[in-house]
């Protein structure tokens, strides 16, 4: 192990001004549900500390929906309805600036996607329509304009509330095809006659008014972080990065501090590796630098610093934007910045941790168990305990669990024994095609 950093990385680790803050560094785990949320808050909390010990610039809570017209419940995720909710998002806020990073929150408002099972509110949105996240006969109300008066007042007061619990940055969350403004964006959920229906400009009216009022209520206290999904993935019958994708983030341009763009919806944006690449976003959205000055991040599962670097230097972003890589692995930028790429914990893309989280389990991962026990059992990604006693350990199967038991164990200082009936270690892996 080298220690020295490869300077082919070293524009990974540059500071980058993101309006009245600075990222220490170009690493942002962007916003991602967790199953731990506000039912689990130690967990949820400690699970984010651990990415900004383990070197990311910026991390996010999960989406945090900001009104009981917006609960989502069963889904177990951050929630800000009052005061009463900023204790537990201000120590998040504290863990990830005890490391030196920068701690953003995401609000949302589900609208009619939300059954609003505990609240009993009834839903809101666009259109009447029945609620689309349950199977239950639950109906969504059209939102009036004295509605969407008061939706935006509830934003305001939630950007607000952010500040309050100490939150350096705010995103405004038209993502997934699951919130208020890309229901009212989207022609599929959007048949309005009035100011916001019809016309691009009128669909992105709402979104626009959201991204204004933010920046007007917390002034140069915090950075405005757009999050966008430029192409729903449905060609003609939805938005198309090549047409009203582009339209958008021209009509929005400079509004935000930082464009964190994607696609929608969530299937196509969390795509499991089986059929898409590392980077696999940069074709929808590699034009949104072109139409903006301010600092651009996506996603598009990056483990690799040499693709991640190429991205940067292609032009195609400024700042990587990462979920599952930072799930499967918290201390992927240190890893980089000490010159130890190799020990990457790399993302597989198997999409477990979105099986759990919508089991409104808390998640897990097939490459980091430690992920969500780092509360609990005190489990930390890069320090393992040490052995407790003298024994010796046999292991029978050298199949994937067998040889990393034996290594962890190993870690732990004890003798371990690896039995395996076949000549080869690697179990089924060795038999796959
Ligand atoms: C378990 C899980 C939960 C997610 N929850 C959210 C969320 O709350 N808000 C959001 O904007 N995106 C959410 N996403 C989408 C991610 O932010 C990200 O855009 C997507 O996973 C693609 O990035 P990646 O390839 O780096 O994972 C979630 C993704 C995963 C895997
Ligand atoms: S569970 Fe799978 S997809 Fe999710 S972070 Fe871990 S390796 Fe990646």
């Amino acid at each position: 192990m080298s220690n020295q950093r490869d300077p082919r990385y070293d524009i990974l680790f540059e500071p980058v001004k993101i309006g009245p803050v600075t990222a220490p560094n170009r690493f942002y785990q962007v916003p991602h549900c967790n199953g731990m949320g506000r039912m689990f808050p130690d967990s949820m909390i400690e699970m984010r500390g651990m990415k900004a010990e383990g070197g990311w610039g910026i991390v996010t809570t999960e989406q945090c929906d900001f009104h009981p017209t917006g609960d989502v419940q069963p889904f177990t995720e951050t929630s800000m309805w009052d005061d009463g909710d900023l204790p537990y998002l201000a120590a998040m806020a504290d863990a990830v600036h005890e490391h030196g990073s920068l701690a953003g929150i995401e609000l949302v408002h589900n609208g009619q996607d939300s059954g609003c099972l505990y609240s009993r509110e009834v839903p809101i949105g666009p259109e009447h329509r029945p609620v689309t996240w349950h199977q239950h006969p639950i109906q969504a109300r059209a939102m009036s304009l004295d509605d969407i008066r008061a939706y935006r007042r509830w934003h305001r007061k939630a950007v607000l509330r952010a500040r309050q619990a100490g939150f350096d940055m705010v995103v405004v969350y038209a993502g997934h095809n699951g919130t208020v403004p890309s229901h009212f964006l989207s022609r599929q959920s959007n048949q309005r006659s009035d100011e916001y229906g019809g016309s691009l400009e009128n669909r992105l009216r709402l979104y626009r008014e959201l991204i204004e009022e933010t920046r007007d209520a917390i002034g140069d206290t915090m950075a405005v972080v757009a999050r966008f999904a430029v192409d729903e993935m449905m060609g003609k019958d939805g938005l198309e990065w090549a047409g009203e994708g582009k339209e958008a983030i021209e009509m929005l341009a400079e509004l935000p501090d930082m464009w964190d763009v994607n696609v929608s919806d969530w299937e196509n944006d969390s795509m499991s590796s089986r059929f898409a690449r590392e980077g696999y976003q940069e074709e929808y959205i590699s034009f949104v630098k072109s139409v903006t000055s301010k600092p651009v991040s996506a996603v598009g599962r990056y483990t690799s610093p040499d693709t991640m670097v190429s991205a940067i230097r292609r032009g195609v972003v400024d700042i990587i934007g990462a979920a599952r890589p930072s799930i499967a692995d918290p201390f992927l930028p240190n890893k980089i910045r000490q010159g130890r790429p190799e020990d990457i914990r790399e993302c597989i893309g198997c999409n477990v941790c979105a099986a759990w989280n919508n089991l409104s389990a808390p998640s897990r991962c097939t490459q980091n168990p430690t992920m969500g026990e780092e509360w609990r059992k005190k489990w930390h990604p890069e320090k393992i305990a040490p052995k407790e006693s003298d024994s010796t350990i046999l292991i029978v199967g050298a199949g994937p669990a067998g040889l990393e038991a034996a290594l962890a164990l190993g870690k732990r200082g004890y003798q371990v024994t690896l039995a395996e009936a076949r000549n080869e270690a690697g179990g089924r892996i060795t038999r796959l095609n």
